[in-house]
This record gives structure tokens, C-alpha cells and sequence, in this order.
């Protein structure tokens, strides 16, 4: 049997018609409405609207900051000659509006109607919740196999993906802790970055293997061609992921696979773009980027300390890093010291 809130004026007693069909718990003020709701689940609220439509507007404001209103659909009750109209308690979200007098059998259909609609409602908000899961946890194996595609590829010496995905996550958190950039680092921004972060080099794809993967430093013309990859990376995540609806993702990974060779004084490639013209993302991706290619061995050079790389991106902060990224970094250089030890002794471990 479905519950019902009668939130009652005037001690009024709910029809013994409706009690029948009902578990009925009346209450005499919203106080008691919203200590009651705080414990116990119903199916529906019956609020009487007794006052003015400004007095009731008001008071409504005060219910939405007590109970949660899609939760639970909620009936107004409009006594005879009251100012509030249909249309106030539509606007205000209420799921029905009934006036008084009441039939019973019109306010037992009505609350059926209502319960009925709110609970399948509710059911498909749940369907496209579990179908939204799907196809973002779809879209988050699609892009780290893409990632290990290309990192196969690479001439680095494997889990540089992840590692730069880590040290994405743990600047990017600290910005957010610190409050910084508060206008485009939002939780959701922070989310969508470190999705996109394992895809900055998806540009490599094309680049040739005898460029990918020398034993020694590239020549001026094979670095040349190397700069590619950070304008064609932008392009084919337009080109194989431009129809996804997620237009934010779309374009923080574009963001991230094209500028993250940018630097701070303007000098980095392919656009030379000078600080904040830089987008964040790309900023973060860049400090990341740099960090593991000092702190890891490559096909053509050795690891270096990891407090040596460290201080490598500090000297480098206001010229090719930003000052404020470079600051967090540091304020978490314990964290990502013990990060990267951690994973060169399991590298060190695999090769024994
Ligand atoms: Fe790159």
C-alpha cells in the first residue's frame, strides 16, 4: 500500500475513503512534515496551500531546502477562494494541483496517477543512468586501448600513458584544492582532463618508426616531422571522436592532443601560444608530459633523478611551464617522488 504525507491545516482529517486505500501519516506543520521526511519514505505529499500565493511561494522555498523535491512528487491542495492559482503550483514543481472541495474518488485517482507517473519516471531516470555508465565506461576502454596502441608504437620504454595519466591526476587535484583557475577547473574539467590525458600523443600514429623509435636524439629534420604529431593528434580525435555528444570531452582532449608542446613564453609548437592562450589542460599535460620524459629512461637517453627533474621544471617555470602549475607540482613533489620510485623499482623488478 502506497504512503502518503497529509501535510494538514487546521487539524483537518483525511477522508476515511482515502485511509482506506492509504497509509495515511497527517501532520499538523511543515516542521513536522520535513522531521518525519528526514526518517521516512512516501509515495506522495498532499500539501494544503492556505495562504497568499507570495506567503506560499516562501514557504516553498524553505520545503526545497529541507527535502530533496524530485524525490518525492508533491500534491498541492487549494482550499476554496485561496490566491494561489494552478499555474503558481506547476511553476513551483509541484506534480498536481486539486481544490477544494475534494472528491474523494478524484483525489484517490489522481494520487494513483501520480504515483504511477513518478515511479516510471523514475525507473527510466535510473535506465539512462545505467546506459550513460555504459557507455562512458565504453568510452573509457576505447580510449586507453587507443593510448596503448600508440604507446606500443612509441619509442618510450611502456607505462608512460599511465604515469603521465597520474601526474595529470595529482596536479590537476591540487589545483582544485587550492581553488586555482576556479573558472575552468571545474570537477567536471578535472574529469574530462585526466579522460583525456592518456590520448596527448595519439598524433604519433602517423609518425613514422624510424622516427618513433631511434636509439638517438632526432636530427633537425626528423624532430621536424616529430612536431607533427601534436597538430595531427588534435585532428584525428575531431576526425574519430567528432560525433560523440560529449562536446566538453571533445574538446579538452582536442585541447590537450594539440598544445601540450606549447610553452609559457610563446616558443613551443604548433602555434606558438603564449600563456593562458594556452589552454589549461594543455598547460597541466605539458608539466606531466616533461615530467616523466627527465624522470624515465628512453630508447636514446637514461632516467635522471627524480628530484633533479623536479628542479629541471621549477628552473623552467615562467618560460616554458606555468608558474601556478609548477607551485602545485611542488607542493605535491613528496607524493610524485614516491610515485615515480615506486614505478621505476617495479620497471627494475620486470627487467631482472
Ligand atoms: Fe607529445
Amino acid at each position: 500500500m502506497n504512503r502518503i504525507l497529509f501535510v494538514r491545516r487546521k487539524k483537518k482529517k483525511p477522508e476515511e475513503s482515502l485511509a482506506k486505500n492509504y497509509r495515511v501519516h497527517c501532520v499538523d506543520s511543515d516542521t513536522d512534515a520535513w522531521n518525519v521526511l528526514d526518517k521516512e519514505k512516501f509515495d506522495a505529499i498532499l500539501l494544503w496551500m492556505e495562504e497568499d500565493s507570495a506567503i506560499e511561494e516562501k514557504r516553498l522555498t524553505q520545503w526545497k531546502d529541507h527535502v530533496e523535491w524530485n524525490l518525492v512528487p508533491v500534491i498541492a491542495v487549494l482550499p476554496k477562494g485561496s490566491s494561489v492559482t494552478e499555474e503558481d503550483c506547476f511553476e513551483w514543481g509541484m506534480a498536481e494541483c486539486l481544490k477544494e472541495p475534494l472528491s474523494t474518488l478524484a483525489v484517490c485517482r489522481r494520487l494513483e496517477y501520480v504515483i504511477t507517473l513518478f515511479q516510471q519516471d523514475k525507473k527510466s531516470d535510473i535506465n539512462e543512468v545505467e546506459q550513460n555508465d555504459r557507455i562512458l565506461n565504453l568510452q573509457h576502454e576505447v580510449i586507453w586501448s587507443m593510448a596503448n596502441l600508440i604507446e606500443s608504437r612509441d619509442g618510450t620504454t611502456g607505462g608512460h600513458v599511465k604515469r603521465t595519466w597520474t601526474f595529470v591526476w595529482l596536479i590537476g587535484r591540487e589545483l582544485l584544492r587550492e581553488g586555482k583557475y576556479p573558472d575552468i577547473l571545474t570537477k567536471e574539467y578535472f574529469r574530462n582532463m585526466c579522460e583525456a590525458a592518456p590520448l596527448h600523443d595519439i598524433g604519433k600514429i602517423a609518425i613514422p618508426d624510424y622516427i618513433l623509435k631511434g636509439t638517438t636524439r632526432l636530427t633537425k629534420e626528423e624532430f621536424e616531422e616529430m612536431k607533427d604529431h601534436a597538430a595531427l593528434g588534435g585532428k584525428i580525435i575531431q576526425e574519430t571522436m567528432g560525433k560523440i555528444e560529449d562536446a566538453a570531452y571533445l574538446k579538452i582532449a582536442t585541447d590537450v592532443a594539440c598544445y601540450h608542446h606549447e610553452k609559457w613564453d610563446g616558443t613551443g609548437y604548433p602555434k606558438g601560444l603564449k600563456g593562458e592562450e594556452i589552454p589549461l589542460c594543455a598547460r597541466i599535460m605539458a608539466v606531466a608530459d616533461v615530467l616523466d620524459a627527465l624522470a624515465f629512461r628512453r630508447s636514446y637517453k637514461e632516467a635522471m633523478d627524480i628530484k633533479e627533474a623536479i628542479k629541471i621544471i621549477v628552473d623552467e617555470s615562467g618560460t616554458h611551464f606555468d608558474p601556478t602549475i609548477v607551485n602545485a607540482m611542488l607542493a605535491i613533489h613528496d607524493e610524485i617522488e614516491k610515485r615515480v620510485t615506486e614505478s621505476q623499482n617495479q620497471m627494475n623488478r620486470s627487467e631482472e
